[in-house]
């Protein structure tokens, strides 16, 4: 058989160990770290997913390696807590025994120890230690590292090195992007020193070749190492590519790939991890560059998820290896899919920012459209049911779809009714934004997997009390969803209001000024996307905040565009919509009209209750899922509908 994805799909050779494939697995923080910082089992399973799902190495990412200067960073992971090198040969061999290669990242967040702290009033006794003196954004000083502190801390490089490869770590990745320890050392942003470890590019990077060398000397010969930089910190007076190329020129010798990220966390995360917005492999010209200017193979990495795509920059000499990140939380099966040229089968990141969001929030991981991320240990395998019943789903769109692919996984009979005339629910209303096309994907392949699995789809069916009565099915699940809230508004039937559900239905009638009504999410999102196409776009929210629903991830990103894309009236509340657009109540009580040819509608989803009223006592097994038990989001609904069907 040969590959669809030739390039994408041999193996490479790092010094002395061959990886299966180019697709590499980045590092990700993991779920649950013990208070003696050990790996807990939450942590094993996380990565041992990825490794089943075929990626040619998998990081295990945030190990801190000098936690008297970086302690305070909340969940990490270290190899100094006596006893901790068992849990590490526990993640190690569940990568191993699956095929990939374990790898681990070192990392020392220099000034921002503790940014993730989720009780921020933590960091108050904490200290923060950087290449300068200074002050972080958030108003905590840092302090300048001494040398023995330097001295110290390539040491413990060196010493953590020795105890990653005894536990059976066969790579070890060396962060020096991102904004942290040794980025901030590279970066004449943050590194003001006078003495030989700032001033010249040379001096700069002393530090981090001094690590290297520690490193290179514990491990030996043919132990790979890889460096992970910013290829440009992407900021005025951080570095940029030109000093990127001479960073990984000047430090190939010590390594055995240069792993070419981007960014600094000083000014935000999503450089590094592309938002939506971004077009996919936004980051990968660094990567090209870069390896003009080195011998050593270069991993590119961000918002990278098609194969097509990642077969293409290999092919094309751009880079030697694909890392992703977010697209193997979502299919943590894409690398098998790809070796097996199943691509269409394959579940894409929505770059929502769910997962990054959980962890601040929650101290969890988390992801909208992979029930099981953060929570591989419950259940990594979809099992057979004991014995197999008919199962009836109402409603296609994205929780009856997940119910009806996962109860057909377990060799249930599965019919699945849908009233409208296509199945993917709200879904379907994103096909008409661009940067949220993946949320349609996921229904279509949320589709596909249903007719693998043998799924019945029953399209234009209303199901009622005698329609379960006739089909007598042994579980009923309700995924009968929402209804979008349209205000009693006077105008709001006229020919120039378009509900937001529907906006890909009527594209065509909308005008080149536009009020959106609502500041949801789904308001703001429809609200960038039609600044975007050009129009001249008005956002009219009643409340004193935009896009409340929002993950505190997205958020930001999102309110910049916002702001970029539209103008903003917070506290108006709608009146009445005429031809000229929408006259609201403004905060200080007076009527103003808020123009715009054409009144998109987002105010909001109501449940379908009714419908599950109707229905809940019509089977043995009766269950509601998703948005008909309260409007919510993609992340709830695929969770609900996975386990409801692991329920019968
Ligand atoms: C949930 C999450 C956690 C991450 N944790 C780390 C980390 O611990 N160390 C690191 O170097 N990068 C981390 N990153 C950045 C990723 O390694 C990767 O560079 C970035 O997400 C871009 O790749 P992607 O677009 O494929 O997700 C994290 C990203 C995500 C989404
Ligand atoms: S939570 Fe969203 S951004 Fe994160 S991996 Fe899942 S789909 Fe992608």
């Amino acid at each position: 058989m040969t590959s669809k994805y030739p390039h994408l799909t041999s193996p490479i050779k790092l010094g002395n160990v061959y990886f299966r494939n180019r697709i590499f697995s980045a590092p990700m923080g993991a779920t649950d770290i013990t208070p003696d910082c050990y790996p807990g089992p939450r942590t094993q399973g996380f990565y041992e997913l990825r490794a089943k799902g075929g990626a040619g190495s998998v990081t295990v990412s945030e190990l801190v390696v000098h936690p008297e200067t970086d302690a305070s960073h909340m969940l990490h992971l270290d190899l100094v807590t006596p006893g901790c090198l068992a849990a590490h040969t526990f993640v190690a061999d569940a990568i191993r025994r699956h095929g990939a290669v374990p790898s681990i990242e070192f990392s020392h967040s220099g000034q921002y120890a503790g940014t993730y702290l989720t009780d921020k009033n933590k960091k108050e006794s904490l200290c923060q230690w950087g290449p300068s003196e200074g002050t972080r954004p958030d108003g905590r000083p840092v302090k300048s590292l001494s040398k023995e502190q330097i001295a110290d801390i390539v040491k413990a490089y060196g010493d953590a090195a020795v105890l990653a490869k005894r536990a059976g770590y066969e790579m070890i990745m060396v962060h020096a992007g991102h904004g942290w320890l040794l980025n901030q050392f590279l970066s004449p942003y943050f590194n003001h020193r006078t003495d030989e470890y700032g001033g010249s590019l040379e001096n700069r990077i002393r530090i981090v070749r001094e690590v290297l060398e520690a490193i290179r000397t514990a491990v030996g010969p043919g132990f790979p190492v890889e460096l992970r930089i910013s290829g440009s910190e992407l900021f005025d007076s951080g570095y940029d590519l030109e000093d990127g190329c001479k960073i990984a020129h000047a430090l190939e010798d010590l390594v055995d790939m240069i792993h070419v990220s981007a960014g600094s966390y000083q000014f935000g995360f999503y450089v590094t991890t592309p938002p939506m917005f971004a077009e996919h492999g936004i980051n990968v010209h660094l990567a090209a560059e870069i390896k003009k200017h080195v011998s050593k193979p270069v991993a590119t990495v961000g918002a990278l998820n098609d194969p097509a795509q990642m077969e293409q920059i290999i092919a094309e000499g751009k880079a030697d290896v694909i890392y992703m990140g977010r697209a193997l939380l979502a299919d943590p099966f894409l690398p098998n899919k790809v070796m097996a040229g199943e691509d269409e089968k394959i579940v894409r990141c929505l770059r929502c920012y769910t997962c990054m969001a959980e962890r601040p929030t929650t101290g969890t991981r988390r992801c909208a459209v992979n029930p099981i991320i953060g929570r591989e240990i419950e259940g990594m395998d979809v099992t057979p049911a004991y014995k197999s019943k008919k199962v009836l789903v109402v409603g296609a769109g994205v929780a009856g779809l997940k119910a009806a692919v996962t109860a057909a996984q377990r060799g249930h009979k599965v019919i699945l009714c849908e009233k409208t005339d296509k199945v993917g629910g709200i879904l379907k209303s994103e096909q008409a934004i661009p940067f949220k096309y993946e949320m349609y994907q996921l229904g279509l392949s949320l589709e596909q997997q249903a007719i693998e699995e043998g799924v019945e789809i029953r399209l234009g069916v209303n199901v009622t009390p005698e329609y379960v009565a006739t089909e007598k099915p042994d579980a009923l699940i309700l995924a009968v969803g929402s209804t979008p809230i349209v205000p009693q508004l006077p105008g709001i039937d006229g020919d120039n209001v378009v509900i937001v559900n529907d906006y890909y239905l009527q594209k065509e009638k909308v005008q080149e000024s536009v009020v959106v009504l609502g500041g949801g999410l789904a308001g703001c999102e429809c609200a960038v996307h039609l600044g975007m196409e050009g129009k001249q776009v008005h956002l009219v929210e009643m409340r004193d905040v935009l896009a409340a629903d929002c993950n505190i991830r997205h958020k930001p990103i999102l309110m910049k565009q916002v702001e970029k894309y539209a103008t903003s009236h917070l506290r108006h509340v709608g009146l009445r919509i005429t031809e000229e657009g929408v006259v609201c109540q403004a905060p200080d009580g007076s009527e103003v009209l808020i123009p715009g040819k054409t009144v998109i509608c987002a105010v909001g989803q109501r449940a379908n209750r009714a419908c599950v009223d109707a229905l809940r006592f019509c089977a043995p097994f009766v269950r509601e899922v998703g948005d008909c038990i309260r409007p919510a989001n993609i992340t709830k609904a695929v969770y609900e509908g996975y386990h409801a069907a692991l329920d019968i």
